[in-house]
């Protein structure tokens, strides 16, 4: 659908419940993301899935990430846009990696600037926001990768292991996208593939 330097970007399918189930309990991947407080059943990881197969309503967008170098185009993790506010054109974002093989490799920015570049491109938006840990040191950098930064803190909004910690807000604005786009023309995905002619050897 959507192709970047590393990763794509897909529809989710039935055949992703495994890869997503697995990750799910995984503590290293989910301590930063409170639904998975609780162990997950895997009948919730397949409502999960059926309100992606099946989404309704136009206030979130999701996308599978997988590697480019994979034909079959096997989940690698997911990032999508929710609470989508048409009005006011702003969208959060959101991004999970489902393996810690897959973590590092620079999957997550890359997938962060396809999605970015979607929610200007496509949906037209005019900023793109999220919410960080302070010390997901990899997820903020991946998120700056892409052309974030930080607005603000919400202090001591969380508490890990006895210790509370600030909850950072970063955005993109229209603008800084579209400028930084001309001043490092090598940070964006590669533009999209022209659609090739069907039939075109018959001539017709
Ligand atoms: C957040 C996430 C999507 C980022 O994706 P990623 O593929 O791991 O990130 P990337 O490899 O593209 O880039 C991360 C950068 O941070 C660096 N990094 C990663 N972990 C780091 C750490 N603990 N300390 C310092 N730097 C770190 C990487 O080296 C890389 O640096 P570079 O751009 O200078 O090369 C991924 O880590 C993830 O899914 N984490 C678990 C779930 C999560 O935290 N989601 C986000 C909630 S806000």
């Amino acid at each position: 659908m959507y192709q970047g330097r590393l990763v794509g970007l897909r529809e989710f399918k039935a055949e992703d419940l495994p890869r997503i189930h697995k990750w799910v309990n995984d503590e290293r991947l989910n301590k930063y993301l409170s639904f998975a407080t609780f162990p997950r059943t895997v009948e919730q990881t397949k409502a999960f899935l059926e309100t992606r197969l099946r989404p309704t309503g136009r206030s979130e967008v999701d996308f599978v990430v997988y590697t480019l170098s994979d034909r079959t185009q096997r989940y690698i993790g997911s990032v999508g846009l929710k609470n989508i506010d048409w009005l006011h054109g702003h969208a959060e974002l959101h991004a999970g990696l489902g393996g810690v093989e897959y973590l590092g490799k620079g999957y997550g920015s890359d997938a962060t600037r396809l999605l970015v570049r979607y929610g200007f491109d496509r949906l037209n938006l005019n900023k793109i926001w999220l919410q960080v840990i302070e010390f997901n040191i990899g997820g903020r950098k991946a998120y700056e990768n892409a052309g974030f930064r930080v607005d603000g803190r919400l202090r001591a909004h969380l508490r890990y292991g006895g210790k509370t910690h600030d909850l950072l807000i970063m955005s993109i604005l229209r603008d800084e996208y579209y400028a930084r786009l001309e001043a490092v023309p090598e940070q964006a995905p590669p533009p999209a593939k022209p659609l090739r002619r069907s039939g075109s050897k018959r001539g017709a």
